[in-house]
């Protein structure tokens, strides 16, 4: 009996296991690789982080040992902020008080980042409205959307470079459960954290085989602590108490999630009802019945 053509077959399926195994090594190994260790020129940078959110990354950050750059508007908010984190974690915090709706403003803060060792990059700084578009101040719609996507888009642009020439980064983008679906009354920020939301997740897919994370944070409502009920507005009155999530929680498990790399990060009961919901409902049912509950917040 003829030998059978084993060896060259056998040959081929080799070297193709061995070029799909060349192929998967490294999104596999970049995919568990931790984000930037701590280190003495890098810097971790957290926007919007004068309070909420923003001010418990960056003091969870420090916490970790990284040291920070720090933004927001207020300086002298800024600047306490810096300095009870350096007094409680060591670290060295820089602030950059700017506007992130002035395009100049960010893009100086983005070419500045481009030179410097970023290590984690927060995109959290953002602001919401709600009523109907019509009845809003188009200013105050067209710089949400500077903010909430331009600001993301161009500090991420920034960085991005950076990191894939490193071989290692972390970004994390403040969407929100509110950009999974239509919300009329609150239209200018669902369809901005429809940017956030989209965006940080199609990014993710690109970068992973070069070591960068991204994770989206996509919470319901946060907040620090609840004010007295005299001072609390409409949104805190209506989202009753255990519904709310702390700011400290969400940051801790924001980037434990970055950590690992996780593509969509969800604390809190809330955002893990609207997420499904939204996932499951048809858009057409769901946007009259969340834009008549936000129509409540918008002030009717
Ligand atoms: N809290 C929630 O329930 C919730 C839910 C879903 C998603 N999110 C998202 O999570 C992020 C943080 O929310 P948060 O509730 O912690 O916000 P927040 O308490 O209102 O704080 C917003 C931060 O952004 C800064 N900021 C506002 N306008 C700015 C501007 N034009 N330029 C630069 N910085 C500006 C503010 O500082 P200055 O005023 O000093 O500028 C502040 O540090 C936002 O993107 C938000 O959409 C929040």
């Amino acid at each position: 009996m003829a030998d059978m053509p084993v060896a060259p077959q056998s040959h081929d399926a080799h070297a193709a296991i061995r070029d799909l195994v060349g192929l998967l090594m490294p999104v596999v190994y970049h995919d568990r690789m931790p984000v930037p260790s701590p280190s003495p020129d890098a810097r971790a940078v957290v926007t919007g982080a004068s309070q909420g959110i923003g001010e418990a990354l960056a003091n969870e950050l420090a916490a970790r040992g990284h040291h920070l750059i720090i933004t927001a508007r207020r300086g002298d908010v800024l600047q306490t902020v810096a300095d009870r984190i350096t007094a409680r974690h060591g670290v060295t915090v820089e602030i950059r008080p700017v506007d992130l709706t002035d395009s100049g403003a960010r893009r100086d803060l983005g070419n500045e980042l481009a030179e410097r060792n970023i290590s984690i990059l927060c995109n959290n700084a953002g602001t919401a409205t709600f009523g109907p578009v019509a009845a809003l101040d188009p200013e105050g719609e067209q710089d949400q959307v500077a903010l909430n996507v331009n600001a993301v888009h161009d500090l991420t642009l920034a960085v991005l470079p950076g990191m894939i020439g490193r071989a290692g980064g972390g970004i994390l983008i403040s969407g929100s459960a509110a950009g999974n679906s239509p919300i009329p009354n609150n239209a200018t920020y669902a369809a901005s954290k429809a940017f956030a939301n989209t965006f940080s997740e199609s990014l993710r897919g690109e970068v992973k085989k070069d070591g960068v994370h991204v994770t989206l944070l996509a919470p319901g409502p946060v907040r620090t602590e609840l004010p007295d009920a005299s001072e609390r507005s409409l949104v805190e009155k209506l989202i009753p108490e255990f519904l709310w999530i702390d700011t400290e929680y969400t940051a801790r498990v924001s980037l434990d999630a970055l950590e690992h790399n996780r593509m969509r990060v969800v604390p809190g009961l809330t955002s893990k009802a609207m997420s499904v919901a939204s996932g499951y409902a048809p858009r057409a049912v769901v946007a009259p019945i969340v834009g008549a509950v936000y129509k409540k917040l918008g002030g009717d």
